[in-house]
């Protein structure tokens, strides 16, 4: 079943679909890229073709063979056997509605792999037509770089469905962990610590992002958890948050930031948006972190920098230390 042969459907056509599209293309598929905003499925297709042309010329160039995109899912071929991969928004509601309308349409031979970063694949099945084709295909964040992928086990998921997910994604150049359904699965658990500690480190005022970002790459983390935040979205990043924290009975330790629900709530996204923690312009620069290079004598930027007091003006502290460069951003950096 997990060969080039299968038809690969992804729902959704933004940072995750693009990349999921990306590497079935690269992998032999031909692909449905579905998604209700012309304007996503047309930014999708000038990224893939963009990224394919470096590594896959030969894929990039026939293209319009292999990618079909539609901006709903009754438009594209209903072949029988065909691999759904849903990437829509981090919504029970619109996950469980994207997959009934996809049973509705491709029939009983599809699978239905959700790439939800945190909502339980379990009540996701129970939701769906087909609850024993369900099964979690958790991507990371970039979907070509990161080697990683969870394929997640609902109670209701037939294991030869998860087989199949799991054997799709080592075929896809990835390596697959196993897991049964759990609030944020392995890594979204384990990581909500390293969003939550410094959200609230910046809360209590004890430094800047841009310094609490330096202190961790420093300390041998690829990215900061300010510039990880803004690279998956902080839409999407307080969502799952937000979910994990309610799986978990209010627990304190996962509780949300008002900091990012402040940045969501303004439209600061992170990097697709244009603004998050940092901006993104062509001609933004960023804050320069409280953190001297060796060797490097130029002055300390101690807490917004010798000449700011973060209480001497008003708004989020992080605006207040010196613009030099913008956050750089690594592919081979772990994101999720
Ligand atoms: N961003 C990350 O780092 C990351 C990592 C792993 C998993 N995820 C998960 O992947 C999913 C998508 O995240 P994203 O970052 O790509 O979001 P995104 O906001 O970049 O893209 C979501 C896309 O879904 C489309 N959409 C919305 N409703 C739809 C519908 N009914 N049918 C088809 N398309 C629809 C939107 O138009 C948009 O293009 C979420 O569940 C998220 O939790 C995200």
């Amino acid at each position: 079943m997990s060969t080039a042969s299968t038809p690969i459907c992804v729902i959704g056509a933004g940072t995750m679909g693009r990349g999921i599209a990306q590497i079935a293309l690269a992998a032999g598929h031909t692909v449905s890229l579905i998604d209700p905003q012309p304007a996503q499925l047309l930014a999708a297709r000038s990224d893939v073709a963009a990224r394919l042309t470096k590594r896959h010329s030969e894929i990039a160039a026939a293209l319009d063979d292999r990618l079909h995109t539609f901006t709903s899912i009754d438009q594209a071929p209903a072949r029988p056997g065909t691999v759904v991969v849903e990437a829509v928004l981090e919504s029970l509601e619109v996950k469980a509605s994207v997959f009934g309308e996809a049973v509705k349409h491709f029939g009983d031979t599809c699978i239905l792999a959700t790439n939800t970063s945190s909502l339980s694949v379990t009540e996701i099945a129970a939701r769906t037509p087909l609850p024993h084709r369900v099964v979690g295909m958790h991507f990371f964040n970039p979907v070509p770089v990161m080697k990683l992928v969870e394929v997640i086990s609902g109670i209701q998921t037939d294991p030869a469905i998860a087989d199949t997910i799991h054997d799709l994604a080592v075929a896809w150049g990835k390596r697959a962990a196993r897991a049964k359904n759990a609030p944020g699965f392995i890594v979204n658990r384990v990581a909500r610590g390293f969003y939550g500690e410094p959200l609230r480190l910046l809360q209590e005022q004890t430094a800047d992002p841009a310094t609490l970002d330096a202190a961790l790459r420093g300390n041998g983390f690829r990215m900061g958890p300010f510039e990880l935040m803004d690279l998956i979205g902080n839409d999407v990043n307080a969502a799952v948050t937000r979910s994990v924290w309610s799986s978990f009975n209010f627990d304190p330790r996962f509780e949300p930031s008002r900091i990012q629900d402040e940045l969501v709530a303004a439209g600061r996204f992170g990097r697709k948006s244009g603004h998050g923690f940092y901006p993104y312009a062509d001609d933004a620069e960023a804050p320069a972190p409280a953190v001297v290079e060796p060797g490097n004598c130029r002055e300390t930027h101690r807490w917004g920098g010798a000449h700011s007091s973060p209480r001497s003006r008003s708004g989020p502290a992080w605006t207040l230390s010196r613009p030099t460069t913008r956050p750089s951003f690594s592919t081979t950096s772990p994101c999720w």
